[in-house]
């Protein structure tokens, strides 16, 4: 079967009332895991790689291993999504080798670092949007900018510097036409987040109510919503790592966006975190071992435990069945050009 696109899950996830998980992957084992979870839980997924993930991975690699998943878990409607695109051109790069969605996040310029201007994120993004519904590729948005810097990729600084002006989110809706739309709302890439369990005067989910209530048809996206539950921290710190005090999203907050208009949630922090403890735990207690499966398979059933955990907490968990075939790209160029998308 082929990979779904975005749009179609999303849309799907919106009639539903529920919530899909966005994941993280550079290697096989990240992608066994997810997929594992879902298989588990019948979830349909959204697997992402980041402009990082694909360097790393010679993304060749990785869209052939996407292909992998796909054929090994027919039952699984699986979008292939490029997070965080800096510029038009990395956006096309992923469309060409086989992406079904890509985030074009023009809320930096394509250093992944400054803050850009409102007219350069509309114009980019605008860009993207023609250039992927013309080939029925779903394309995200970012208006406001998230904290924290991941793999050189961030404004770095509180998630509170930037949070969405929801007068801006509606003008870039209606200027852009992205299907997606991610929103700045306190959260920070990473696992420093919050300095304690955050309340509203840190996690501004008044903005994303007000976002939602503004713009009902909108799919939101929340970004940087690893929970970095403590547990996760204490198997690191008690086998030798050294994590900091931290909190991150708690999932309640989390359901409380999906029950309005949160149909994306990305989370990477807390699978590496559940693969790096489950790897320390390895090395602490039997130093002899060498072979790298004797790490890298308790570390892949320790982050498809968390993917696990977040489907069903996101509700996408028994909706797999819902998605029966993928509307064809072609398809949705169609669509998008006779303007019949949504909901
Ligand atoms: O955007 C943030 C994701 O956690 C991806 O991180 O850029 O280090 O691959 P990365
Ligand atoms: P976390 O660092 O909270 O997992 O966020 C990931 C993310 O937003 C990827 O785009
Ligand atoms: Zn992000």
């Amino acid at each position: 079967m082929a990979f779904f696109s975005m749009r179609q899950v999303l849309d799907e996830a919106a009639k539903g009332g529920y919530g899909v998980g966005a994941f993280n992957v550079n290697n096989m084992e990240q992608i066994q895991a997810i997929m594992e979870a879902a298989r588990e839980t019948k979830s349909p997924v959204i697997i992402q790689a980041s402009r990082g993930a694909r360097s790393y991975s010679q993304d060749k690699f990785l869209y052939h291993l996407m292909l992998a998943a796909n054929e090994l878990y027919p039952e699984i409607p699986l979008v292939m999504h490029l997070d965080h695109g800096n510029s038009v051109e990395t956006c096309k790069s992923a469309i060409d080798l086989g992406f079904t969605s890509v985030m074009m996040d023009g809320s930096l310029m394509p250093d992944g670092k400054t803050p850009a201007s409102f007219d350069h994120n509309v114009k980019t993004t605008r860009e993207v949007v023609e250039m992927g519904h013309a080939k029925g590729v779903t394309v995200e948005g970012e208006i406001g900018v998230l904290g924290g810097v991941e793999d050189g990729h961030g404004a770095g600084g509180s998630g509170l510097e930037h949070v969405t002006d929801p007068d801006q989110a509606v003008e870039f809706v209606e200027r852009t036409g992205v299907d997606a739309l991610a929103i700045a709302i306190g959260t920070s890439h990473g696992a420093y987040k919050f300095s304690k369990k955050p309340d509203g005067s840190v996690l501004k989910m008044g903005v994303l109510l007000e976002i939602h209530k503004r713009l009902p048809k909108v799919h939101l996206v929340m970004h940087g919503s690893s929970s970095v539950p403590k547990e996760l921290q204490d198997v690191i710190n008690k086998y030798g790592g050294h994590l900091k005090e931290t909190w991150g999203v708690p999932i309640e907050e989390i359901q409380l966006g999906i029950r309005n208009g949160v149909r994306k949630i990305n989370v990477d922090t807390d699978n590496r975190l559940a693969i790096t403890g489950a790897i320390r735990k390895v090395f602490a207690e039997s130093p002899e071992k060498f072979d790298p499966r004797d790490y890298l398979k308790p570390a892949r059933e320790a982050m498809k435990k968390v993917v696990a955990e977040r489907m069903v907490q996101f509700g996408q968990a028994g909706h797999a069945g819902d998605l029966r075939e993928p509307v064809s790209l072609a398809e949705m160029a169609k669509k998008y050009a006779q303007a019949v998308v949504g909901v």
